[in-house]
C-alpha cells in the first residue's frame, strides 16, 4: 500500500506500507522522523504523541493507512527556522529533560495543552499529562517546565 501525506508542512510518500503498520513506524523507519519515541506501542505511555489533522493523538495507535492525504505534526516539526517552540526550550531551561525517552511526548501533550489553555492551573496540567508517562523526572520539572512555557507565550 502507498501511503501519501503531509508531515510537518511537506508533502511526503511511503510505498509498500504493510496493512498493520502504525503511524509511528511510517514516521520514524520509512520517513526517517526519530523524534516520536517507541515505547509500549500500546497507547499507555504517550511518548510517540503528535498532531493529526491537528487533533493529538498516539501515534502507535494509528494506522499508517489512516493518515492517507492527512496532515501530521510531529515534534520535528514545532521548531522553526527561527530556533525552538517555546515548550521546548521551557522543557531544557527546566532542566525537564533526563533519558529524554518521554520528553518528545510531554512538549507536544504540553503543546496542545496550551494551545487549548494558555494559562492552566497545577491540577488543570497534571490532568493533561496524565498519558504521558515519565520514568526519571518525578514530574516536578516537568511541571515547571509546562509553567514556564505558559509565560513565556502569555508574555510574548
Ligand atoms: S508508544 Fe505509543 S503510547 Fe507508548
Ligand atoms: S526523562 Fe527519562 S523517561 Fe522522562
Amino acid at each position: 500500500m502507498r501511503v501519501d501525506l503531509e508531515v510537518n508542512g511537506e508533502r511526503r510518500t511511503a510505498d509498500d506500507v504493510w496493512a498493520g503498520e502504525s503511524l509511528l513506524y511510517l514516521l520514524r523507519e520509512r520517513l526517517g522522523l526519530p523524534g516520536s519515541k517507541n515505547a509500549c506501542e500500546q497507547g499507555e505511555c504517550g511518548s510517540c504523541t503528535v498532531y493529526l489533522d491537528g487533533v493529538s493523538v498516539c501515534a502507535c495507535l494509528v494506522a499508517a493507512g489512516q493518515a492517507q492525504e492527512r496532515s501530521v505534526r510531529t515534534v520535528e516539526g514545532l521548531s522553526t527556522k527561527d530556533g525552538m517552540d517555546p515548550v521546548q526550550r521551557a522543557f531544557v531551561a527546566a532542566g525537564a529533560v533526563q533519558c529524554g525517552f518521554c520528553t518528545p511526548g510531554l512538549v507536544m501533550a504540553t503543546h496542545d495543552l496550551l494551545r487549548r489553555n494558555p494559562r492552566p492551573s497545577d491540577p488543570e496540567i497534571r490532568e493533561a499529562l496524565a498519558g504521558n508517562l515519565c520514568r526519571c523526572t518525578g514530574y516536578e520539572m516537568i511541571l515547571d517546565a509546562v509553567r514556564g512555557a505558559a509565560g513565556e507565550m502569555a508574555a510574548s
